[in-house]
């Protein structure tokens, strides 16, 4: 997308090429159809503007409530924060009372959008691209939400005076590739270094390298790791006045609710051999490391099953959001046969396989147990168990999955 793009798709042909597309089925199958029915009034590139956007608009109906009105290019909206994600982190600069933030690699404005909506808050919008900037203001428009933009390099001087926060989102990709390294974030995350923000969050992949950041917390940055429905999706570092010790998980539900759950400095839960039930916890709470904390947030005295592993044991059950849990039929060190004979014995027809610390593909144990598909369904966990390979026969688990 260009700026003429940007022009034709704002003005009112381009609008009513939206509105139109916006009512039709948008699938690969009807590109040439489609296409040809927007040729009759526009240019080939018109047409192919429209069409980009308008399915770029239905994708991007999993991120934002407005998506059908606002205005992307591929890969700002794959960059872009949905809404609820960012609204929590958002949460945060309002609790700290600022009346000015910046937004530091705005993009399409998923993050500033939310910034924008906190009452009393002045939002900044920096980005070197003019071509997104213009795509942000647009679609804070869509919000009937207002900021101020500015066109600058981040890795130069901030032309920015009396902002005491700022939110940093580095692009995580290079030619379309992840990038894992914060080196190699665009920009490099080490560019904060040169800021004097009084509270400033960095948003980091979700795989982030604990070493890589370890100069920021040593020096007093907490991170934060978020999960949306059971999916790690990302850190975020959060520095100065919003530093805090340690790490912490937050998880955000389906309808845009979150909690958090905050370190404690306790020692990882003891080991044990499965009991009643396993629990695998929410992957924010794993890459925080935080097994002992939900123990003591469920209630319950909950046992690892290997030094390694994630996976918990304990004597009862709790429902929680916090961690999926299946019941234990049975246990045994891996072994096919013993395996097949056990489930065959348990009437046991058709099974699902998950994994944590196994070499053995799911699909490749199925076959293998030649179920006859019959019986009643169960899952079949394979992990390590005091070192040792081990596999666990589960009934369902306690929610849907
Ligand atoms: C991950 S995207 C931001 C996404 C945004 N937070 C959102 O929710 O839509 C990173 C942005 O940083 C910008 N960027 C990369 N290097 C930059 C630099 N040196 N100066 C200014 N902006 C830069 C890119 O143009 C891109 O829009």
């Amino acid at each position: 997308m260009n700026q003429a793009d940007v022009d034709f798709l704002t003005g009112p042909a381009g609008r009513e090429a939206l509105a139109w597309l916006a009512a039709e089925d948008l699938s690969e199958a009807r590109t040439l159809v489609l296409l040809a029915a927007l040729r009759s009034t526009l240019t080939p590139e018109q047409a192919g503007a429209a069409l980009t956007l308008a399915r770029l608009r239905r994708r991007a109906a999993s991120k934002f409530s407005r998506a059908g009105e606002m205005f992307f290019t591929p890969e700002g909206l794959e960059q872009a924060s949905g809404e609820h994600i960012a609204a929590w982190r958002a949460r945060r600069f309002a609790a700290a009372g600022y009346a000015r933030v910046a937004d530091l690699g705005c993009g399409v404005g998923g993050d500033t959008l939310a910034l924008a909506a906190l009452p009393g808050v002045l939002v900044l919008g920096v980005d070197r691209d003019r071509l997104r900037l213009r795509l942000a203001r647009a679609n804070l428009r869509a919000y009937g939400r207002q900021a101020v933009w500015l066109a600058a390099d981040l890795t130069r001087a901030l032309p920015l005076c009396g902002v005491p926060a700022a939110f940093f989102d580095p692009a995580r990709r290079e030619h379309g590739r992840r990038v894992f390294s914060v080196r190699s974030y665009q920009p490099p995350l080490d560019t904060i270094t040169a800021w004097r923000f009084d509270g400033l969050a960095v948003k980091l992949s979700p795989g982030v390298a604990l070493d890589e950041v370890r100069p920021y917390t040593d020096a007093g940055a907490g991170l934060e790791f978020i999960s949306a429905q059971g999916e790690l999706k990302e850190a975020v570092l959060w520095t100065g006045a919003f530093g805090f010790v340690g790490r912490c998980a937050s998880r955000i539900d389906a309808d845009g609710h979150g909690e958090i759950l905050m370190p404690a400095g306790l020692p990882a839960p003891p080991l044990s051999m499965p009991r009643a039930y396993l629990y695998e916890p929410d992957p924010a709470v794993i890459r925080a490391g935080l097994l002992g904390e939900l123990a003591v947030h469920l209630g319950i005295t909950l046992y690892r099953l290997d030094e390694t592993i994630a996976y918990l044991t304990g004597d009862g059950a709790v429902d929680t959001p916090w961690a999926r849990v299946w019941p234990v039929e049975a246990w045994m060190p891996f072994h096919l046969k013993r395996l097949r004979a056990a489930l065959v014995e348990r009437g046991i027809g058709r099974v699902t396989v998950k994994k944590r610390g196994s070499p053995i593909a799911p699909e490749a144990l199925i076959g293998k147990l030649r179920l006859n598909g019959d019986g009643r369904p169960a899952v079949v966990v394979l992990t390590r168990a005091a070192g040792r390979p081990c596999a666990l026969i589960c009934g369902e688990p306690l929610r849907r999955e």
